[in-house]
């Protein structure tokens, strides 16, 4: 046998190609998962955009523990824990704004934009020896930014960013920084909740193509140009994913062949002259010859790239906010060149969002197939029977070795390799085999 169970059969059997359904909805798993996968890695709390100056901030988690993401007065990024040093009240009440100073609402307790305690409001009733510079809002320890990504982690010994992002990058970097402004969150996230499990939009976008011609049959009847069946399969044939040890993976689908020339204008043209100075060769092509793709920077932020109107294609971010073993909160963000016209950006938010925003016509079609399934699978029958992964079976071990970017590729893109990989590591992380 080739492949192995990762941390015994119990949740993820590599060799079978089943998950447990446990791991969908169990609470104490969910528990297990914040100790040993969210506190310990990289978490993504925010865009560079979303704070332009001093004193913006933006209300974030870390793991499940909210944090103020803010920018003080020298232009640094700060992160500090939301959660007040005399009896804990959520300091900051607000999703984002811009302060000078973040006055708790309980006794006033006053913090600067770094987290600093700066008064207690009874400051002369304090004993004369305390050491006013040991309450601040405890701050989180780690704080790398990638391509305008914001990442922060509450292990101090986390390996850096660069070496978690690693050769993914590759593949990321074409969303994040194309043009020498790199990009810009055009508008706060929408911010909804599912009654499901935060692994199922992971692994929904690090590669599941096999929804989309059923879940959403109903809006790509709209879609500028019909994608039959055949074609789907042909451009899958023709198509990648890409998994990485760390756990990110993406599908990239190429434009069909046979589609009438420019029945997609892939970039705006004034745009795309400028990816040339920010990207590699081999980018550009995966760029020129993309439809859509869509991707999960392992554990939980996710990334697609897809045309939302005839002229407009947006990048939008997702978060998957663990809130229990079967409910999640999901953070949904649109960007679009620094350099695009304001027409430019306005078209590809209002789009964007219309496509995948809270009342999304792609998002409504998921969300509640991923509330249903979570639902059919509460219950101790239904758990006796393993979620299939078969179809990444016959292909795990047969990495296409002639896509020219890195990480470990594979073809077609219609199977479930990545999806499976991502088990992998959670498995890893989660079992660690003795
Ligand atoms: S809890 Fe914040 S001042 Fe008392
Ligand atoms: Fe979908």
């Amino acid at each position: 046998m080739t492949v192995s169970s990762v941390g015994g059969p119990r949740w993820v059997d590599i060799a079978r190609g089943e998950v447990s359904r446990e791991v969908f909805v169990d609470d104490q798993i969910y528990r297990s998962e914040i100790e040993k996968i969210f506190n310990r890695t990289w978490g993504f709390l925010a865009h560079e955009t979303e704070i332009p100056a001093p004193g913006d901030y933006v209300v974030r988690k870390l793991g499940i523990a909210e944090i103020v993401v803010a920018r003080d007065r020298q232009g640094n990024i700060q992160a500090f824990l939301n959660s007040c040093r005399h009896r804990g009240a959520q300091v900051c009440r607000a999703d984002s704004g811009n302060a000078r100073n973040f006055v708790c609402p309980y006794h006033g307790w006053t913090y600067d934009q770094t987290g600093a305690l700066l008064t207690t409001t009874f400051d002369k009733h304090l004993p004369k020896d305390i050491d006013m510079s040991a309450l601040g809002l405890p701050k989180v320890p780690r704080l790398e930014t990638h391509k305008g990504l914001i990442f922060g982690s509450w292990n101090t010994e986390v390996a850096p960013l660069s070496n978690y992002i690693g050769e993914f990058a590759w593949y990321l970097d074409p969303f994040l920084s194309r043009t020498p402004g790199g990009m810009e969150v055009l508008a706060p996230p929408h911010r909804w909740r599912v009654k499901c499990n935060w692994k199922v939009g992971a692994l929904n976008f690090v590669g599941d193509a096999q929804h989309i011609l059923t879940t959403h049959v109903g809006p790509l009847t709209l879609d500028p140009v019909r994608a039959a069946r055949a074609g789907f399969a042909t451009a899958a044939e023709n198509s990648f994913q890409v998994v990485d040890d760390a756990g990110h993976g993406c599908t990239l689908t190429y434009l069909a062949p046979g589609l009438p020339e420019n029945s997609y204008q892939t970039h705006p043209k004034d745009l795309e002259a400028l990816y040339r100075d920010s990207l590699q060769p081999g980018q550009l092509e995966m760029l020129s010859k993309l439809r859509v793709i869509v991707g999960t920077i392992f554990p939980n932020l996710s990334f697609i790239e897809t045309q939302v109107g005839p002229e407009e294609k947006a990048v939008i971010m997702r978060q998957w906010q663990p809130l229990s073993g079967t409910d999640m909160e999901i953070r949904s963000w649109i960007l679009a060149e620094r350099e695009a016209t304001p027409e430019y950006k306005s078209n590809v938010l209002r789009k964007g969002f219309h496509n995948f925003g809270a009342a999304g016509v792609f998002e409504q079609d998921d969300v509640e197939l991923w509330a249903s399934a979570t639902l059919a699978s509460d219950n101790s029958i239904a758990k006796q029977f393993p979620y299939s992964f078969h179809t990444a079976l016959p292909y795990l071990d047969k990495p296409d070795e002639s896509h020219q970017g890195p990480c470990k590729v594979f073809r077609p893109a219609d199977t479930e390799v990545a999806q499976l990989e991502f088990m992998r590591r959670w498995g890893q992380l989660m079992e660690p085999v003795a």
